[in-house]
């Protein structure tokens, strides 16, 4: 993805310094009649780049909200999965007193289930300040891209008023080197901030596969727990 935008936007800096080299061979003097094409083609070049920097920005964003949807689904599913497999010999312990008054159990369902939703919880804690963390710094990093989109679509503008001074024979010329050098600079900010966008996404896609794992175990384990917890009341249950 950030290959492909760094290759367009080389060709569009190669293109432009082309004509700069063109016009500075041969049509220095009639430059200020050509002021109304360069502009054009600066104007068309900032598009292009505004519009394939855009369509990188979208791809960035795609990928972050697919990687929130990942952790929070994953959050999802390991609870429920841990409830289903609690469901059974809750229930099952559930019928087993509600029939045997004598049982007199320590413990009571609403307990219960506020007991494994607050231990289910704590094992998924950390995925939950993932994804809270990852939110966050992923707003900074797509914000950090859209800057650098912001500061191209602004170039003509801003390279124009620099270039179109009165009396300044090379006004058009002045346009497109600040321009090309201008576009070199933003250039070298969005890939950077690119990487570091790419960065936070591996590594929070990492620290996720990672804390799954975590988590799957410390939902087990608490499985195991309450299972045991439970079978053992329904032994002393059937006991007394
Ligand atoms: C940029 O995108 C807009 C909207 O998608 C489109 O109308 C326009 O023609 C595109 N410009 C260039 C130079 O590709
Ligand atoms: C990403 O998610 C946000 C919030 O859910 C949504 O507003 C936005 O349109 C999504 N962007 C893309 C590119 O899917
Ligand atoms: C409820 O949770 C605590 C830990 O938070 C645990 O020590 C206790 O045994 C649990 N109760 C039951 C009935 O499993
Ligand atoms: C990229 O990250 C580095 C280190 O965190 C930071 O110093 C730099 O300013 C960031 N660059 C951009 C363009 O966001």
């Amino acid at each position: 993805m950030m290959s492909q935008t760094l290759g367009v936007l080389a060709l569009l800096l190669l293109t432009l310094a082309d004509c700069q080299v063109i016009r500075y061979g041969s049509e220095v003097e009639t430059e200020t009649t050509n002021y109304g094409p360069v502009t054009m083609v600066v104007d068309n070049l900032a598009e292009i780049a505004v519009n394939v920097s855009d369509g990188t920005t979208i791809q960035l964003e795609e990928k972050m909200n697919r990687t929130r949807l990942n952790i929070a689904g994953n959050i999802e599913v390991l609870t429920a999965n841990a409830m289903a497999q609690l469901s059974d010999v809750i229930y099952e312990t559930n019928q087993l007193v509600v029939s045997n008054p004598d049982c007199n159990p320590a413990w009571s369902l609403d307990e219960l289930n506020e007991n494994v939703t607050h231990q289910l919880g704590g094992c998924t804690d950390d995925l939950g300040s993932l994804l809270e963390d990852f939110r966050l710094q992923g707003q900074l990093a797509l914000a950090r891209v859209q800057e650098f989109v912001q500061q191209i679509a602004q170039l003509p503008v801003k390279c124009q008023m620099l270039g179109a001074a009165p009396l300044n024979a090379l006004a058009p010329a002045g346009g497109s080197v600040c321009f090309i050098n201008a576009m070199a600079e933003i250039n070298l900010g969005m890939a950077q901030s690119m990487h570091n966008a790419s960065l936070l996404l591996v590594q929070t896609h990492q620290t996720a596969e990672d804390q799954v794992e975590l988590a799957q175990l410390c939902c087990a384990m608490v499985v195991q727990q309450i299972g045991d917890y439970l079978r053992e009341e329904q032994d002393q249950c059937r006991q007394s």
